[in-house]
């Protein structure tokens, strides 16, 4: 084979405004190029400790159970169901997007078997549904998706379905991959039995090391089943002897997204976890008004309305990828199209972390109006801007 003759890594500088990742704060930039330590060294043990309680601020918990899961989000959120799904188990997951449907993947593949509460792609679960759901299937475990990142839709009402649950004895699983560190999230408060999360987008870092927390009361049914987790990797009750008290190898701990993940929740704690809310809701909520002021709409009513991802819907006579291919030539700006029954239907556009902000949100509205301009659309581009710069100047 021929010595392959490959060039300096000199990817395009992008503005990401998708559904993820988001722009990396520099910060975690450079907390990426700290020289490594060992994954056993005491100073690392230290760092573990530190992200152990900064995730612990994030997710709002005082669960002694959260740790960063070596993946990306789809591995943090297999580490929740894979352990907590037994073989025999029942799992109640929702119907509404594009994730219930990998958790349903994922309860299968853990030997558990999967009913469903149904509600429209673009729409929240109703508590009366899942209420409905329960007293027909009596689920071990209730799995549901807390930020729709398929759909752009907030699931409200979270203690109302975990009250749901706990009266039916089940375990709450949430997905908060797109919340956490964006949208107000209390798992203690809420009663979530197992959260799991993603570095990559409210939390500004690159994937690599995903959160999960889980409380005494879901860590008891993991460490007393019967047999082990069907993934080695993923098995709670080995990651114990890393994360837990012991500190023994299990496997190579990704340092540096490690050190990164831990600069990122730097930041979230610097800034205050609520303070992080309200400035998503500000910089969303000037995204959302510039596009409404020139002539969009939202996909989800203002009630179920998830400032980490906004999805507006594609005009009539545009279609969708012709924008986001002129975003990407003519501005390097990324958003995204539909997914599933939103297919054509709608953008994706990110307003999570470090690309909250009011340089990203108005460059966004001016881009955006000009390329749909471009594909004929009927929108008042200058309408849209002024409506942005209003809300960025309150
Ligand atoms: C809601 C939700 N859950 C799970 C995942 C899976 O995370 P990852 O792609 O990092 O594996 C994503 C990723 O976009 C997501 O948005």
């Amino acid at each position: 084979m021929d010595r392959p003759d490959v060039g300096e890594l000199t990817p395009p500088d992008r503005t990401l405004m998708g559904p993820g990742p988001s722009e990396v704060h520099p910060r975690v930039l450079r907390a990426m190029s700290t020289p490594l330590v060992g994954h056993l060294d005491p100073s690392f043990v230290e760092i573990m400790d530190e992200v152990q309680e900064l995730l612990r601020y994030a997710f709002r918990t005082d669960n002694k159970w959260t740790i960063p899961v070596s993946g990306t989000g789809s591995a943090s959120m297999e580490t929740a169901i894979g352990n907590l799904v037994e073989p025999g188990d029942t799992m109640l997951v929702p119907t509404n997007g594009y994730f219930g449907g990998r958790m349903e993947s994922m309860a299968e593949r853990a030997g558990g078997e999967v009913v469903h509460v149904d509600a429209p792609w673009g729409e929240p679960l109703d508590p009366v549904d899942v209420e409905r759901a329960f007293e027909e299937h009596q689920p071990d475990v209730f799995g549901f998706v807390h930020a729709e990142t398929s759909t752009g839709v907030l699931q409200p009402d979270v203690p109302e379905l975990t009250s749901i649950a706990h009266d039916h004895d089940a375990y709450v699983i949430a997905d908060t991959v797109t919340s956490l560190g964006g949208v107000e999230l209390r798992v203690d408060e809420w009663d979530v039995d197992a959260a799991y999360a993603g570095p990559q987008k409210c939390l500004s870092c690159p994937p690599g090391a995903s959160p999960l927390t889980l409380n005494d009361r879901a860590m008891e049914k993991v460490l007393s089943r019967d047999d082990p987790a069907r993934s080695w990797y993923l098995d709670l009750s080995l990651l114990e002897g890393y994360w837990g008290d012991e500190r023994a190898y299990h496997h190579t701990a990704p340092i540096t997204n490690v050190y990164a993940l831990r600069e990122a929740l730097r930041l979230v704690a610097e800034e205050g976890i609520e303070e992080r809310w309200q400035r998503h809701r500000e910089m969303a909520g000037a995204l959302k008004a510039g596009v409404e002021a020139m002539g969009g709409s939202m996909n989800a009513p203002d009630d179920y309305w998830l400032p980490s991802l906004n999805a507006v819907r594609v005009p009539d006579g545009v279609t969708d990828t012709d924008v986001t291919d002129y975003l990407l030539e003519q501005y390097d700006l990324e958003i995204a199209t539909g997914l599933g029954d939103l297919d054509g239907d709608i953008f994706r556009i990110g307003c999570m972390g470090y690309s909250a902000r009011p340089q990203t949100v108005s460059y966004l509205v001016s881009a955006l109006g000009d390329a749909l301009d471009d594909q004929g659309a009927d929108v008042d581009v200058e309408a849209g801007l002024a409506a942005t710069s209003r809300r960025l100047g309150e």
